[in-house]
């Protein structure tokens, strides 16, 4: 069966049938899978049925991989395979309850962010339970050259913790405690990145993890930060994927800001298993 992609948007996203992720992919359709991932950003594999291990060997091809939240949040035997569920077992949730629920780009407030993040959806709520894409490169081409100029050459200042970020709540249970114990250092990175493959241009900013500008007062940057964050998410940049059982979307975090939408009930279950990869340093 050959490759057959659909648009998903006009600009970017896409959805791939007649590709199975529980084969190996010879290095021609693995190639194709590269070219329309780097330029359509978001790119869904419809009707998939896969173990772990199908998805860790598919995911490996985009770098290395990380290994993310607690042991107890992961699949046994599989600890580089996450579970974002609201599913609870003898009392206890069974994975990540509210990962991503502010617009982001995965881990970039770490030096080396992340690159592919791939979920396989097993199980999809009634109701809810979207994600959402907003397109880093359609976002930057969309400014006025007068904040083009405005933000060239700087470095955004990007934090772990919530506490202190007024642009969002903490809505796990525990979540101050949780962010006091991992707070880290801030991280700069050059808000405008070029992609490495592609060479486009994009906002490498997020109201969940930028919370300043380096070198420039919060009385200009906070205004400056809050106006490009409305780019983003400007109608027509913005992506929301309904979830289809057997889903396996995976997303390019230097392209891309997304988010998870919530909206459903925490008796009407959702279950993701989630892979990513380290990509390089941001550059400008
Ligand atoms: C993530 C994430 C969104 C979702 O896994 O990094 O942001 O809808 N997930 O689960
Ligand atoms: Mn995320």
């Amino acid at each position: 069966m050959a490759l057959n992609a659909q648009p998903l948007s006009d600009k970017f996203a896409v959805a791939i049938t007649g590709v199975d992720l529980s084969k190996e992919l010879d290095q021609e359709l693995f190639d194709e899978i590269v070219d329309i991932f780097v330029r359509k950003q978001v790119v869904v594999f419809r009707d998939q049925h896969i173990e772990p291990q199908h998805q860790l060997a598919f995911s490996r091809k985009f770098g290395p991989l990380e290994m993310l939240f607690d042991d107890d949040q992961r699949v046994a035997g599989f600890p580089e395979v996450a579970i974002l569920s609201n599913e609870k077992v003898a009392g206890k949730f069974i994975g990540v309850v509210a990962a991503g629920d502010f617009w982001h780009s995965d881990q970039s407030y770490r030096k080396t962010p992340s690159l592919a993040t791939m979920l396989y959806a097993h199980k999809i709520p009634k109701i809810g339970g979207d994600t959402e894409f907003a397109d880093m490169h359609g976002a930057y081409e969309s400014l006025p050259d007068e904040i083009k100029k405005r933000i060239e050459g700087r470095m955004g200042i990007n934090q772990r913790s919530k506490l202190g970020n007024h642009r969002v709540a903490v809505t796990r249970e525990g979540g101050e405690e949780y962010y006091q114990r991992k707070a880290a250092n801030n991280v700069l990175h050059p808000m405008v990145r070029t992609h490495p493959v592609t060479g486009r241009k994009g906002l490498y900013v997020s109201p969940r993890f930028t919370v300043g500008i380096e070198g420039m007062d919060d009385a200009e940057a906070q205004p400056l930060l809050d106006t490009l964050f409305a780019y983003q998410t400007a109608p027509g940049n913005v992506y929301r994927h309904k979830w289809t059982l057997g889903d396996f979307v995976m997303w390019d975090n230097r392209s891309l800001n997304h988010q998870a939408c919530g909206g459903y009930a925490m008796d009407d279950i959702r279950l993701m298993h989630r892979t990513s990869t380290i990509g390089d340093e941001p550059f400008a």
